[in-house]
């Protein structure tokens, strides 16, 4: 279907789920204060792909990080959302495929990826539902 509905009420702080999203993986990820503010202490110079957590995530919902689970590079699904964690040498998400390194706010840092996780178009429905598409 077009739109994908997501349910945050079971996500915990520093949870991360593997959803679908016509057909591709979308992680929604509950962002711990801690993994917040070590997004926002990168410098923007020291990214490949610079863009902040804030303009990542909604207003008011920096905690809420929702992007697509496929790496920039040739579109393998990183590890670091659902089952078997390895959350990578920069505690976002790692792609096994080539050792494309994620941050915390799903930008590349390390590896051959050019791009960080693409953010799709959602809203907020309310405090704990999202509608992505
Ligand atoms: Fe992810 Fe190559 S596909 S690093």
């Amino acid at each position: 279907q077009a739109t994908t509905e997501i349910d945050l009420s079971k996500i915990a702080p520093g949870q991360a789920i593997k959803a679908s999203f016509r057909k591709q993986p979308l992680f929604v990820r509950n962002l711990t204060p801690k993994e917040i503010a070590e997004a926002d202490a990168v410098p923007l110079s020291e990214l490949r792909d610079p863009q902040t957590l804030a303009e990542r995530t909604k207003p008011g919902k920096k905690n809420w990080l929702i992007t697509l689970g496929v790496c920039t590079h040739l579109g393998c699904v990183p590890l670091g959302a659902g089952e078997g964690e390895n959350k990578g040498p920069y505690g976002g998400y790692f792609c096994p495929c080539h050792g494309s390194a994620y941050d915390t706010a799903a930008r590349i840092r390390k590896g051959p990826a050019p791009l960080n996780l693409l953010v799709p178009d959602y809203k907020f429905d309310s405090d704990t539902t999202v509608t992505v598409g």
